[in-house]
C-alpha cells in the first residue's frame, strides 16, 4: 500500500501545487476517513484512505492521465535541444515518467493524451485496435467532387500508400473552408497527405477526439487537466 504525505497525495491528484494544497489542508478543508486533517505531513494510505476536499471525494490513481490542448509550435517529444516540447507545458516536478500517446505535428493543435501508462498507450496506438481520431482542418484549394467517397473507399496517397477507409465531411459550423476528418489509423502527416491527394492544402489542423475522448473546450491552448474517472473508463474500453 503506498503510504504518502497528505499534501503530496493531493498535489498528485491535481488539486493544486504542493504549496496550495498545504494551505487547503491547514485551512481545514480536507478530511481523511471522516476526520479533518490539518497536518500536511500526515501519512495516509493512498489506496485505502477516503480523502475529501471541499466535500468532494478524491481518488488516488497509481498512474497519471492528462488531456492536453497542444498549441501550435511545440513538438510532441519529451525533450529536444532546439524546440519547446509538449512535456515542457507541465511543471517540472510533474514531468518524470510522462509521455505523449501518439504524435501530432509541430503545427497541429488539439487533443493529446499525456500519461505514464505504457500499456494503455500501446493499446490505443496499436494498428489492430482501430481507435477513432477526429480532426478539424482548414483547407485551401478546391477538393475533387468525389473526395468524401474516395476517403470512404480507402484513399491512395500520392506515394502509393493505401489508407484505411476514413470519413471526410464539410464542417460549415467551423467556417467556410473547414472539414472534419475521422481516421482509424495514424500514418505520418496523414490528414495533410490525404487532403493533398484530393486537391487541397491543410492550413490549420487540430485534433478534437481520440478514442471517444473529446477535447475539453474549456482548455486553452497549452493547458491540461487530469482525465475524469469516466473519461479514463471510456479510453480503457477502447484500448481493449
Ligand atoms: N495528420 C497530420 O497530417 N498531422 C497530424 O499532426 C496529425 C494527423
Amino acid at each position: 500500500m503506498p503510504r504518502m504525505r497528505l499534501d503530496k497525495l493531493l498535489a498528485h491528484l491535481n488539486c493544486g501545487s504542493r504549496k496550495e494544497v498545504q494551505a487547503m489542508i491547514r485551512a481545514g478543508r480536507v478530511q481523511v476517513d471522516g476526520v479533518t486533517e490539518r497536518d500536511p505531513a500526515a501519512k495516509v494510505d493512498a489506496d485505502a484512505a477516503q480523502v475529501v476536499l471541499d466535500g468532494q471525494a478524491q481518488h488516488y490513481q497509481a498512474q497519471r492521465y492528462y488531456m492536453l490542448n497542444k498549441p501550435a509550435g511545440v513538438i510532441t517529444a519529451s525533450r529536444d535541444e532546439r524546440h519547446d516540447t509538449v512535456l515542457e507545458l507541465f511543471p517540472e516536478e510533474m514531468r518524470r515518467g510522462l509521455f505523449a500517446v501518439g504524435r501530432l505535428d509541430k503545427d497541429t493543435e488539439g487533443l493529446l493524451l499525456i500519461t505514464d501508462d505504457g500499456a494503455l498507450s500501446h493499446a490505443l496506438m496499436s494498428p489492430a485496435r482501430h481507435v477513432d481520431k477526429v480532426y478539424e482542418a482548414e483547407v485551401e484549394g478546391e477538393l475533387v467532387p468525389d473526395a468524401a467517397a474516395r476517403f470512404a473507399a480507402g484513399l491512395e496517397l500520392k506515394d502509393g500508400t493505401v489508407c484505411r477507409p476514413a470519413q471526410l465531411e464539410a464542417a460549415p459550423d467551423l467556417g467556410e473552408n473547414w472539414v472534419r476528418v475521422t481516421l482509424r489509423e495514424g500514418k505520418y502527416h496523414q490528414v495533410k497527405r490525404m487532403i493533398a491527394a484530393v486537391g487541397g492544402v491543410v492550413v490549420r489542423l487540430r485534433r478534437v477526439e481520440l478514442g471517444g475522448l473529446t477535447l475539453d473546450p474549456a482548455l486553452a491552448p497549452g493547458a491540461f487537466r487530469a482525465l475524469t474517472a469516466q473519461e479514463l473508463t471510456l479510453l480503457t474500453q477502447q484500448g481493449k
